[in-house]
C-alpha cells in the first residue's frame, strides 16, 4: 500500500494512464477485502481476496498498456535459506 501510496501521490497519471484513479477504482476494495480476511483470520478468505488482489493488478497493468505485467500467486517461499516447515 506505501508503495501504491507513493505511485498514486507521484504519479496520478503515466503516460496518459490515470494512475490514481485506477489504484482507488481497482486496488482499495481488493486491499479492503484481504485486511477484513486477515481481521477474520479465514484462510479461504485469504487466498480468494489475495487472487482478487492478483487479478486487480493485472487488470491495471493490461488498462496501462502493459499486459505483459503478469502477478500470479508466489510459486515458493520468499526465502530459499530458511526452513518454514511447522
Ligand atoms: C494503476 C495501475 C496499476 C496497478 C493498480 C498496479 N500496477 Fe504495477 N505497474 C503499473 C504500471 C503502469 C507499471 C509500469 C511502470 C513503468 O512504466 O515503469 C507497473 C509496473 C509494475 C512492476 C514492475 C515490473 C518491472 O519489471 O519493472 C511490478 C512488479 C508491478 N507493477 C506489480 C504490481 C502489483 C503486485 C500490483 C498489485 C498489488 C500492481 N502492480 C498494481 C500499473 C499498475
Amino acid at each position: 500500500m506505501e508503495g501504491l501510496d507513493d505511485a498514486e501521490q507521484q504519479f496520478p497519471t503515466h503516460d496518459g494512464v490515470p494512475v490514481a484513479a485506477m489504484i482507488k477504482a481497482n486496488i482499495d476494495p481488493a486491499v479492503e477485502e484481504l485486511r477484513k480476511a486477515v481481521e477474520a483470520k479465514s484462510s479461504d478468505g485469504f487466498a480468494a481476496a489475495f487472487d482478487h488482489l492478483t487479478s486487480a493488478c493485472n487488470n491495471c497493468h493490461t488498462a496501462a498498456n502493459k499486459p505483459f505485467i503478469r502477478i500470479q500467486r508466489p510459486t515458493a517461499p520468499p526465502l530459499s535459506n530458511q526452513d518454514f516447515a511447522p
